[in-house]
């Protein structure tokens, strides 16, 4: 690794050679003798960290730091002051410098200074890789699915993803609920804020209440310290409430205080706490049913229900299979260095006609056991798991994709690769939508949920030619 680069700029020349002898072992060192010859080496190379005296003729070090800010923020600097600078050295802090030296220094204190500057920057650099990585994998670009429920979910989660409203999922197991909460927050402006998750239904209900609200220290038995609740940890967030449906009433009514209030109170505290927090609640559970039983309080329903998506189950929108397996089969296929990538048309027809009770994650983890235990380039239909291929339903509406036979294979020449099936099931799927709607391109592309626009594009890139319709 090529070694971390750091200027030091001082007036003084046997201080600029002292911090170059103590540093040049592990970092390469340059030097300047003046703010402004200092500046010119940050503008035309690449400098991690900065020495800077305070105290110089012409251009002083504060000056020099704010033309440093403006050149470029992430350069970490250290100002080197002497005792009678200290005030500007703090000055300088609260302008963003890391830390200071004052001279005449101690070697080991300059060191030390030096090298822990050097592990934050790393730090902070792998968290905003971190947050990258974590916005790349929960971003709205992760959820699959171009179905009409599908595609309605989405457009709902974009446009309540601008506001503050609180949003109600609900779905069967494993439809995406916390995938959709997760898109809301990382497409919100409270992205760069945490995204704190409460698992309802796992926590007992005698904790449940400390979990979410925080306690004083000594607040019951096991309260040794002090502890803040997730809805403080939210704050500035999102707070995603999972399995709502689980929680006792009198808990029910807290939330809803909080909510209404915006402030929550620690248990066995009594100070009220602000808390801004955009609230996602998500549940398997009909609550209307539930308010209707008694089992969930028609307020809090009331309050959380302001933007309801609901979730599909995937066998009611099984256009989406082929979309799904093929982003599985690419993410898993790539995690594993799986042998296969690619599956043959009448695998993915099987996994058409299948009723998937367990919806996407079942479909999911069907992939990824697939991919384990394959040997070979293909997947076939005798690698799926007995119950999927022997399930034979309602015709799906990939049947096309098997009709035309043949190896599906990303790697052979004649064959099919996945995209091409994928493209097949959108051919057929389309042309029967026009022919159902007589080729009105604004009612198949309202029965298909998209728009006319996007039809019109499929239409011409697929080369589907049928009746000419007046609309075209
Ligand atoms: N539309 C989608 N596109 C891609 N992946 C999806 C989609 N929907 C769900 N998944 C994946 O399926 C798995 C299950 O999703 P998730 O955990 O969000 O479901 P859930 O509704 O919260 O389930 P449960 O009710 O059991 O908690 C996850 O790995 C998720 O990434
Ligand atoms: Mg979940």
């Amino acid at each position: 690794m090529p070694k971390q680069r750091i200027l030091i700029i001082d007036d003084e020349m046997g201080s600029l050679e002292a911090f170059r002898q103590i540093l040049k072992d592990d970092y390469e060192v340059l030097c300047a003798a003046s703010a402004k010859e200092g500046l010119k080496i940050i503008s035309e190379d690449n400098i991690q960290l900065v020495l800077l005296d305070i105290i110089m003729p012409e251009m002083d070090g504060m000056a020099a730091l704010h033309r440093i800010r403006e050149i470029d923020d992430t350069i970490t600097v250290i100002m080197i002051t002497a005792t009678k600078s200290l005030k500007t050295a703090v000055e300088a802090m609260k302008l963003g410098a890391f830390d200071y030296i004052s001279k005449p220094f101690e070697l080991n204190e300059a060191n030390l200074v030096v090298h822990k500057a050097m592990q934050s920057r790393a730090l902070l650099q792998e968290l905003e890789y971190l947050r990258g990585e974590f916005k790349q994998r929960y971003g709205l670009s992760n959820m699959v699915g171009k179905s009409k429920a599908m595609q309605k979910a989405l457009s709902l989660m974009e446009k309540v993803a601008a506001t503050k409203s609180t949003v109600l999922i609900t779905g069967e197991s494993g439809t995406g609920k916390e995938l959709m909460a997760r898109a809301i927050h990382f497409t919100s402006s409270r992205k760069d804020k945490p995204f704190v998750v409460v698992q309802c239904a796992a926590i007992p209900e005698t904790l449940l209440e400390s979990e979410l609200f925080g306690h004083e220290k000594g607040a019951f038995t096991d309260a040794t310290s002090r502890k803040l609740g997730k809805f403080e940890l939210a704050n500035g967030g999102s707070l995603f409430l999972d399995e709502i449906g689980e929680m006792s009433s009198g808990i029910q009514a807290k939330i809803l205080r909080a909510l209404e209030q915006q402030e929550t109170t620690h248990v066995g505290g009594n100070k009220p706490i602000n808390v801004d927090v955009r609230l996602i609640v998500a549940t398997n559970r009909d609550l209307k049913k539930a308010v209707k039983e008694g089992t969930f309080r028609k307020d809090l329903y009331y309050r959380i229900n302001v933007v309801p998506i609901p979730l599909a189950p995937l066998r009611e929108r099984k256009e989406d299979i082929p979309l799904l397996v093929s982003y599985f089969l690419d993410k898993y296929s790539k995690e594993m260095q799986s042998k296969a990538k690619a599956i043959a048309p009448e695998a993915l027809v099987a996994l058409s006609a299948y009723s998937w009770p367990g919806n996407v994650r079942e479909l999911e983890n069907i992939i990824e056991r697939v991919l384990t235990l394959a040997n070979r380039e293909t997947i076939l239909v005798e690698d799926l798991p007995m119950d999927i291929r022997g399930s034979k339903a309602e015709p799906a509406p990939t049947a096309s994709v098997g009709a035309e036979g043949g190896i599906l294979n990303a790697l052979g020449g004649e064959t099919l690769s996945l995209s091409q099936a994928v493209e097949r099931v959108e051919k057929d799927m389309i042309t029967k939508a026009l022919d159902k709607a007589n080729w009105v391109l604004t009612k198949a592309a309202q029965d298909l949920g998209i728009t006319r626009r996007v039809l019109k594009y499929k239409i011409d890139t697929l080369g589907i030619k049928g009746k000419e319709s007046t609309e075209l």
